[in-house]
């Protein structure tokens, strides 16, 4: 774990305009830093001390002045035209509305804290008309940054907005097979699958793809897994929705353990049975973002050892501060 000024080297601006340290604080009222559009929000950041500490990090108050920062994770409107069951920020119940405010005030935020890559998610921003236009803004007036998309990939009218305008796209996956995925989100995997190969093919923007585990999909993990390694992106990723919050282990059939531990051999086999992808692509790693997942998956390093996947599977702890990246501060630089 590093001690580190987690709100002097990256900030997570929440779609209301509050401003937290990181997104894993965004639920605890005392890491609320302030507001994006408080005129005081510079002293605010520099006088900020809290008591934190999660599996990455612990948090200090760092030196009086602000630096260039690493990352400035920014969530927009939440209109979707998803429907996810598990939506983290309620996107399918919200209004949309957006306080058009928030973007001459986020502007303000990203000149003075400069930061190598700037993240944005709703919502769905390519649905956001108005928050694209901004971004262009913002490509034009920050040239020096890395822009970030995350985006459930799904509105390919956008897939050349989208090249044109992000260094980085990180397509989220909730289930691999059309009826899973239409079941959990509402749309249709097809238009998803299309975007990521046309932004793979773009020389423009890095594809980066995760999966984001839940009940209805893990056993699809490895068709995912097999899928990721064929069009070798830049990076993928597997994190957790809940799926611990919603299964009942205790069952007398033991349905669930009997689930996971088909699904783990399954991954083993689709590894192994796709090993020949990894020396045609030099594969990168897949990385299990959390050690929650690894304990759901009972998956540990000797485990990725024995089965001799260690060079293809990688268990990360939850990074907070760089919670979409793949090679934590690497992912906020150009070269990759
Ligand atoms: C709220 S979404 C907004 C961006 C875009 N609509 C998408 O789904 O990628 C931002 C990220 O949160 C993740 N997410 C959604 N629900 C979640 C949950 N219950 N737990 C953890 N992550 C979740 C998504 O997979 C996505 O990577
Ligand atoms: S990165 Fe970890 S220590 Fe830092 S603010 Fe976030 S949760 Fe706290
Ligand atoms: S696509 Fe993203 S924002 Fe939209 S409902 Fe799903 S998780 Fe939420």
């Amino acid at each position: 774990m590093v001690k580190t000024a987690c709100h002097k080297e990256g900030l997570f601006i929440q779609s209301n305009g509050d401003v937290f340290p990181c997104c894993g604080t965004w639920n605890k009222p005392n890491m609320k830093i302030g507001n994006i559009r408080d005129n005081d929000l510079e002293s605010k950041i520099k006088a900020f001390s809290a008591v934190c500490k999660c599996e990455s990090y612990e948090l200090v108050s760092g030196s009086s002045e602000l630096g260039r920062y690493k990352e400035i994770n920014i969530e927009t409107s939440y209109a979707c035209q998803a429907t996810c069951a598990m939506c983290c920020v309620n996107a399918p119940e919200s209004d949309g509305y957006y306080n058009n405010e928030n973007y001459l005030a986020l502007m303000k935020l990203l000149k003075l804290t400069n930061p190598d890559n700037i993240m944005v998610q709703g919502g769905e921003i390519l649905v956001q008309n108005e928050t694209m236009n901004w971004i262009s803004q913002v490509k034009q007036e920050m040239s020096k940054s890395n822009i970030t998309l995350i985006t459930n990939g799904n509105n390919i009218k956008k897939v050349e907005y989208a090249k044109e305008t992000f260094d980085n796209i990180q397509v989220s996956f909730v289930g691999f097979q059309n009826l899973t995925y239409k079941t959990l989100m509402g749309l249709d995997i097809k238009h998803t699958f299309n975007f990521c190969e046309q932004i793979f093919n773009s020389a423009s923007s890095n594809l980066f793809i995760k999966y984001l585990l839940s009940p209805l999909n893990l056993h699809e993990l490895p068709l995912f897994i097999e899928w990721s390694m064929g069009i070798n992106p830049k990076g993928v990723i597997i994190h957790d929705s809940n799926t611990s919050g919603y299964i009942n282990y205790k069952t007398g059939d033991d349905y669930w353990n009997k689930i996971i531990q088909r699904t783990r051999e399954q991954i083993v086999k689709t590894i192994h049975n796709n090993k020949h992808i990894h020396k045609k692509y030099n594969f990168k790693k897949i990385i299990i973002g959390g050690n929650n997942i690894a304990k759901l998956l009972q998956i540990d390093e000797k485990y990725l050892k024995n089965n001799k996947i260690d060079d293809f599977i990688e268990i990360q702890p939850v990074n907070y501060r760089f919670i979409n990246s793949f090679e934590s501060d690497s992912y906020a630089t150009k070269t990759f």
